[in-house]
């Protein structure tokens, strides 16, 4: 008896996860509008030194390398072709009129020049 019920439960939980994986597949589905570009740019990864910097400055909670997150992807701040400089600055200072159709990222000045130099010079190196 005893151990019928634990198959039964086994099964709920198998079942409750499966329909958990499901609903966020769709919601993904939607929101992709680009499906091959992403695939193809997706596999873009900072190396390990830069995605401790992103990591440890709370970058990757809002950006990605290749997709729009919250913020622009750095491939696409890469395109803007500013100077390394230029982007500290902007991580210092945002100008959320370069990017109307995000909500403006607040800036952080507690970033340390060296690190927002390095940052910056990996996104430069993304064009
Ligand atoms: C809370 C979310 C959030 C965090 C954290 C965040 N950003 Fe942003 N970032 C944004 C958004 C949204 C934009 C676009 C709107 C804007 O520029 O204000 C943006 C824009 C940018 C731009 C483009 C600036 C421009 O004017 O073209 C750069 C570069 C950038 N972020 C770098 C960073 C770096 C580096 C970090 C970490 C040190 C970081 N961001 C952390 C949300 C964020």
């Amino acid at each position: 008896m005893k151990t019928t019920f634990f198959y039964a439960m086994l099964i709920l939980a198998i079942a409750a996860c499966s329909s958990g994986t499901n609903t966020s597949q769709t919601s993904n589905e939607s929101q992709n509008t680009q499906p091959t570009v992403e695939a193809k740019v997706a596999v873009i990864e900072p190396p390990a030194e830069i995605n401790e910097l992103l990591n440890k400055h709370t970058c990757l909670t809002c950006h990605a390398a290749a997709e729009r997150v919250v913020g622009p992807s750095y491939v696409d701040v890469a395109k803007r072709n500013y100077t390394a400089d230029e982007i500290v600055s902007l991580i210092y200072n945002p100008k959320p009129e370069h990017w109307p159709d995000y909500p403006p990222m607040i800036g952080l000045p507690k970033v340390p020049k060296e690190d927002a130099l390095k940052i910056a010079n990996w996104i430069i190196s993304l064009k």
